[in-house]
């Protein structure tokens, strides 16, 4: 049966994710958005692409829940990126209501749906996603350790003029500047990174710089845009999890996922190696972390949580 996958904000990242699953023929689309016009528009704009592409799936507009109903998949974008003036905890408060009336139009309407969430700050609005809609925490995840993750392995393939699939890395942790590049796991055309630094054929100081940029990944394309944020890497980055789910691929994914003892950590959510299939999260993945890893990992979580505080303070009934 043709499954149905339903995204809720459709701005910049929603629109991409509709043209990329409409291309990829994952499933009928709903866009919603509080905005009605511009799901509508952004819809029928895609499907008018589907001559020249050659797909046929059906993609609607929209601004009523009931239209989502019982959705396979449910990507979240709905929110407001920060804009200059702003504080973070401005941010978390605005998205912080914004997620709660999400929560509350998805959770009857599409209570079996794995939802994928997008809106910053990440790791704390999945959290509250998932605390607000009570839907069963192996379907509700969050979208940022793929984009870091790719952000760095290109850093990574231009520096080194490797093509970009012969480099493997996981980024975890938050989505922030805490998160955490695995240097021990990073290889580059089947080559322990760690071997390439010590033979000096690749220079810390650049590795060093690489990992910053990867930090900064974010704030880098909004200084270039001006207004707004990423959205075309953000996009293929979510759409690699539906798909998984989707066709029951069991990737391997670096998603911001509950945390129940995992890497000595319990409930929070954090940006960790998942198993995506067709059950939703069917594992997180334990990988060993050097010493230093596990510090930085830590460090990185305890961001999280203070954050999480945070909008704890903002909504007392999380
Ligand atoms: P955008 O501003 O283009 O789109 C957001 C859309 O949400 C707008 O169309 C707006 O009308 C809609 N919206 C606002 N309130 C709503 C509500 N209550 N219900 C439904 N829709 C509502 O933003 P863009 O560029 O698409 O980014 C979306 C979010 O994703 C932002 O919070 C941004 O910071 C975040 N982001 C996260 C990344 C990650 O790695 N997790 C990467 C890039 C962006
Ligand atoms: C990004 O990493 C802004 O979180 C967003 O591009």
């Amino acid at each position: 049966m043709t499954k149905k996958i339903s995204l809720i904000g459709a701005g910049q990242i929603g629109g991409t994710l509709a043209h990329l699953i409409a291309i990829k023929e994952l499933g009928d689309i709903v866009l919603f958005d509080v905005a009605e016009g511009i799901a509508k528009g952004k819809a029928l704009d895609i499907a008018q692409s589907s001559s020249v592409e050659g797909f046929k799936v059906s993609i609607s507009g929209t601004s009523d829940y009931e239209d989502t109903k019982n959705s396979d998949v449910i990507i979240i974008t709905a929110g407001v990126p920060r804009k200059p003036g702003m504080t973070r905890d401005d941010l978390l408060s605005i998205n912080l209501k914004i997620i709660k009336q999400v929560a509350d139009g998805i959770k009857k309407t599409s209570p079996n749906a794995f939802v994928i969430c997008i809106t910053n700050p990440l790791d704390v609005i999945v959290m509250a996603l998932q605390k607000y809609s009570s839907l069963p925490k192996n379907k509700v995840v969050g979208m940022a350790g793929i984009l870091d993750s790719s952000r760095f392995k290109y850093f990574l393939s231009e520096e080194l003029n490797v093509h970009v699939k012969k480099i493997k890395s996981f980024v975890l942790g938050g989505h922030g500047d805490t998160m955490v590049p695995m240097l021990e796991l990073t290889t580059i055309d089947g080559k322990p990174l760690k071997e390439l630094i010590q033979s000096g054929r690749f220079k810390k100081e650049t590795l060093n710089n690489i990992i910053e940029r990867t930090r900064k990944g974010g704030s880098e394309i909004v200084k270039y845009l001006e207004k707004g944020s990423a959205y075309y890497a953000p996009a293929s980055s979510g759409v690699e999890m539906a798909e998984s789910y989707l066709k029951n691929e069991g990737k391997i994914l670096p998603c911001a996922a509950y945390l129940n003892g995992e890497y000595g950590e319990k409930d929070i959510y954090a940006g960790v190696p998942v198993k995506i299939g067709n059950k939703g999260i069917e594992k997180v993945v334990e990988v060993k972390l050097s010493e230093n890893e596990k510090k930085e990992f830590s460090h990185s979580v305890q961001s999280v949580r203070e954050l999480f505080e945070a909008a704890k303070k903002i909504d007392p009934s999380l």
